[in-house]
């Protein structure tokens, strides 16, 4: 089969990163006998820098013809000085991105590997088994409502940001909730700032109706506030998890505790629900962010950008199978004792980003044909 993807390596730590999910295609590529067409674009501050704007339409337009994205990350620290004033748009392009392609539901798995139970900041007994899916709304709320601006009154500048949820947006992400609950462990929970916030209360009467289409899901609702630390305190007893674009932003951070690092922590972004056998356009990154004092150092940890491979391969090409084994070949390298730094502990390998890329592609290269 041949499938094209558009590569946007972006800023800081995302073209190493992005480097290793290659290296993983290629290898999956060469094992499976597909073919991946890569198209390379510029986005975020290396964009901005060659050509004034931190999405190029060039590199939306290649978005818009290949298959599937996969983008490392954006940001740059020359540009986060408040006295700077030509600079990118917010988020450097991404989100503009995201809203262009209208990819509203955004995946962000957080599976504990074993051999990392020890190494993250939690007890053991608090992350053993965590294996849990938070569903971000992605092209509404607070990041893109109108009004939005900074104004000038009698009184000095004041500031506006809107949170806007019609009842379709929130219908659309929170049966994606629904659908995937059905293929896990059949609970969900809403996340919302019910009674403070008017559009928390719309999704809670939202979510709540829609309900009624799953009697087979268990469907609870929670603050937010709650949630951050219930995530801290009993990670296990969460399996899918959907709210609104901020909450889901903040949340998902917290939640890289338990995965062991930010490292760790992949996305998908849809624009619309997964479905087997049903193949969607999808953006494909590390949940982390540009860290620019790690780059070009071979540290930092590819394996976020591997699993969001491993996302592509089973969301956007339908190869079940093909994302199976990087995941299992992530899962034998740990269990081999390699690290990077940031999942480091006593007794360990530690490796660079490269030759940790390096490792997973051997598994994958020498990985059975059939499960
Ligand atoms: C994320 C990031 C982005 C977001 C930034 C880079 C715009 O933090 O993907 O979680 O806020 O959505
Ligand atoms: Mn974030």
């Amino acid at each position: 089969m041949e499938f094209s993807v558009t590569v946007l390596p972006g800023d800081g730590i995302g073209p190493e990163v992005v480097a290793e999910g290659v290296k993983v295609l290629k290898a999956i590529g060469e094992r499976f006998d597909h073919h991946f067409k890569l198209c390379y674009g510029f986005i975020g501050a290396a964009a901005f820098d060659q050509e004034g704007t931190a999405l190029p339409p060039r590199t939306l337009e290649m978005c818009k013809t290949g298959d599937a994205i996969l983008l490392g990350a954006v940001g740059e620290p020359k540009y986060e000085d408040p006295k700077v004033n030509v600079r990118p748009e917010s988020g450097y392009g991404l989100i503009r991105l995201r809203k262009v392609l209208e990819l509203f539901a955004n995946l962000r798995p957080v599976k504990l590997f074993s051999a990392l139970v020890n190494s993250t900041n939690l007890k053991p007994e608090v992350v053993e088994g965590v294996d849990l899916i938070l569903v971000r709304e992605l092209t509404g709320g607070l990041y893109f409502s109108e009004p939005k601006q900074i104004r000038q009154t009698s009184e000095g500048k004041e500031a506006i940001d809107t949170l806007i949820y019609s009842e379709k947006e929130i219908k659309r992400i929170v049966k994606v909730g629904f659908e995937l609950s059905r293929s896990r462990r059949k609970k969900m929970t809403s996340v919302d700032k019910f009674q403070i916030l008017r559009s928390s209360d719309l999704w809670r009467e939202v979510a709540g109706n829609l309900a009624v289409e799953y009697p087979d899901v268990q469907l609870e609702h929670m603050h937010v506030d709650t949630c951050a630390m219930r995530l801290i305190q009993r990670p296990i007893e969460f399996d899918v998890i959907v709210t609104e674009n901020l909450f889901g932003d903040i949340l998902s951070d917290v939640a890289s505790t338990l995965a062991g690092s930010m490292g760790m922590m992949p996305s998908a972004s849809l624009p619309g629900i997964p479905q087997d056998g049903i193949r969607l356009f999808g953006l494909y990154e590390p949940i982390h962010g540009s860290s620019p004092a790690l780059a070009k150092l071979d540290v930092a940890n590819p394996i976020a950008t591997i699993l969001s491979v491993a996302m592509m391969l089973r969301y956007s090409f339908g190869l079940t199978r093909e994302a199976t084994v990087v995941e299992n070949s992530i899962d034998e390298v740990l269990k081999e004792g390699y690290r990077t730094d940031d999942i480091m502990s006593g007794g360990k390998t530690k490796v660079g980003t490269s030759r940790m890329g390096d490792l997973i592609a051997g598994k994958i290269s020498k990985s059975p044909l059939r499960g």
